[in-house]
């Protein structure tokens, strides 16, 4: 069956205690939970992996080269850092689903910046947790067969 891999940065496994004026108050769990539902519906698995490592990250994004048809990731606050993690999503070459829960852009100034936008397919800000299933129904779309408009 062809699969999803779902990939959330640094601090994401906080999600429901963290901040919940700006992340709401689901938790980590209810995101893997919806990915999984949404991408159901298209007939897609979905493998997950939440790390505070960098490298943890960048080690599953390459094993889902041979395993994947597309990414859906939220890099937390590696999205403005990290040209490593950018470098292993064009290193692998699967369509790309970014998806930030705040939106970034009417944030703090270091967040405006996105190492991995200019390489994602679809991007998805200041939806959510509804804004991982917005992801997933586009990439799927993509994966399967032609998009929808
Ligand atoms: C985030 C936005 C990032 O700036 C932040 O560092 C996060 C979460 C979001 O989902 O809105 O960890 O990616």
């Amino acid at each position: 069956m062809t699969r999803l891999l779902l990939v959330n940065g640094p601090n994401l496994n906080l999600l429901g205690v963290r901040e919940p004026e700006t992340y709401g108050t689901a938790t980590l769990d209810d995101v893997v939970e919806l990915v999984r539902v949404t991408a159901s519906r298209w007939g897609l698995e979905v493998e997950a992996v939440q790390s505070n490592h960098e490298g943890v990250l960048i080690d599953a994004i390459h094993a889902a080269r041979l395993t994947c048809a597309g990414i859906v990731i939220n890099p937390g606050a590696l999205t403005h850092t990290s040209v490593a993690l950018r470098d292993a999503l064009t290193g692998v070459a699967l369509p790309v689903a970014e998806v930030h829960m705040s939106n970034v852009h009417r944030r703090e100034p270091f967040r405006h910046h996105s190492y991995v936008s200019d390489i994602a397919e679809i991007v998805v800000v200041g939806a959510g947790v509804q804004g991982y299933a917005f992801a997933v129904e586009r990439l799927a779309g993509l994966v399967t067969g032609p998009a929808t408009p």
